[in-house]
């Protein structure tokens, strides 16, 4: 295993790019296999979650070639419908694969992802969603059984659970509702970008759907898709840890590739802090300070605040001028960094779904211990800003969804340096 070695106190400076989407490189790649011949994929991230969904579509049958951020799918070996407890259980988001599977194979047999250090991950909405489709679905030895032999048929299909909509629930029911007989209305879609576009990837591929981005997607099945070529949006979360790297540093950077209509609640969160913000078509631009102020956030559903950005702005606002309260509607309990953020010297409390957060004039490099994707990357941004030394161990979280983190943070001036750790 490795571990980050950061000095801190840095000033960030330069331009960065950002990679492709990674979740919205996994629902996509999945739906490839929904098309009959190849597909060719461009701006796919090269990450951890990358090599395993690859993993999964060889161990299915499928051929992919994966050079350079593009990748070559060849779905007409598929022979196989089961994802193992061996791949779900490194990857939740392997559950994408179960509409695709459904939709061209018509059958599917997926271990049941359980949860996670973010909390419960509940699959009762994709459950219901595919049976009203018409799927018969089981639970036997921890797997979920589906079979779709009686063929697909559309439905009107309402996905809000007690959280909200669900992005990879919105995900199967689409695709698998593309090769259905019939209409599908889906009320209470998840209309993050991802979702959308992986819908105009389906559209490319000959799928009718409209409504795209909305929540209420209607889709009219056709009879078969086609292997297309099509390029992947860039990362949102990526493009705001980046910017969050040059705030909490005071640093100036500019992020290039991105797209930053898909990030508007956290620019506009960010720039109630005090942080001067310029955006352009595709690149994002800050301007650091050496105090910035509190301010409250609510992680919600797009187009609110991205729970996937709510550790990296907790590392920020852990040093601003005044008490900021994070509440956290989306998993209420994915707060597990908090704890971590405090060895630092932070003073963050925790009280239910809500993180009070009371700003420090400095934090001081210590060892920590990253416990999954994005709480890594918040132990990164608060050692970059730390006094002294900070060790970040378990880094292997991170590069499930940064394409050459620290490289990229090199290039904008961190010093930081990867070893290998003793502590397992
Ligand atoms: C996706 C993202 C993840 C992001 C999350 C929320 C991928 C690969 N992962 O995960 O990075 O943090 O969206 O933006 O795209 N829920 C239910 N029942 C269900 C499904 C979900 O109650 O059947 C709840 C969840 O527990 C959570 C909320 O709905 O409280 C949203 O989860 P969901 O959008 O499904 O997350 P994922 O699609 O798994």
């Amino acid at each position: 295993m490795d571990k980050f070695i950061i000095k801190g106190g840095e000033k960030l400076s330069g331009c960065v790019e950002v990679s492709g989407a990674k979740n919205a490189a996994l629902p996509i790649i999945s739906a490839a296999i929904l098309g009959e011949g190849k597909t060719i994929l461009h701006n796919i991230p090269d990450v951890k979650d990358i090599r395993t969904i690859i993993k999964i579509l060889e161990y299915l049958g499928a051929s992919v070639k994966y050079s350079n951020n593009t990748m070559e799918i060849d779905p007409s070996g598929i022979n196989r419908y089961t994802a193992p407890y061996e791949f779900v259980s490194t990857m939740r988001g392997s559950i994408c694969l179960l509409g695709p599977l459904l939709a061209k194979y018509k059958k599917a047999q997926f271990s049941m992802p359980g949860g996670c250090v973010i909390g419960p991950r509940p699959i009762d909405l994709h459950i219901r969603g595919l049976q009203r489709l018409g799927v018969d679905v089981k639970i036997e030895d921890g797997y979920i059984i589906a079979d779709a032999r009686k063929g697909l048929k559309g439905n009107y299909v309402f996905l809000g659970g007690t959280f909200g909509s669900s992005v990879l629930a919105t995900v199967n029911v689409m695709c698998a509702s593309t090769l259905a007989r019939g209409t599908t209305v889906i009320e209470f879609a998840a209309c993050e970008p991802e979702v959308s576009d992986l819908a105009n990837f389906l559209v490319r591929m000959g799928a009718k759907i409209s409504g795209i981005g909305s929540p209420c997607i209607t889709i009219e099945g056709v009879k078969r898709l086609n292997g297309v070529e099509y390029s992947v949006i860039p990362d949102r979360i990526e493009t705001g840890t980046f910017i969050l790297a040059g705030a909490i540093t005071g640093g100036n950077i500019c992020v290039k590739k991105c797209q930053p209509s898909h990030i508007g609640a956290f620019i506009e969160r960010l720039v109630e802090t005090g942080i001067s913000v310029k955006t352009g078509k595709n690149f994002v631009r800050i301007k650091g300070k050496s105090e910035w102020k509190a301010v409250d956030i609510v992680t919600f559903s797009y187009p609110g605040f991205p729970t996937d950005l709510q550790a990296q702005m907790m590392a920020f606002l852990s040093l601003a001028d005044g008490v900021s309260v994070i509440t956290e509607k989306v998993f209420p309990e994915r707060f597990i960094h908090a704890g971590e953020l405090n060895r630092l010297g932070a003073s963050i409390q925790l009280d239910g779904s809500r993180a009070i957060v009371r700003g420090v004039k400095k934090l001081f490099g210590a060892r920590v211990m990253a416990s999954d994707l994005r709480a890594s990357a918040a132990l990164v941004l608060a050692g970059l800003a730390a006094d002294g030394t900070t060790e970040v161990s378990r880094i292997y979280h991170l590069f499930r969804g940064y394409q050459n983190f620290e490289n990229k943070l090199r290039q904008i001036g961190a010093n930081i340096k990867r070893e290998k750790d003793t502590l397992q």
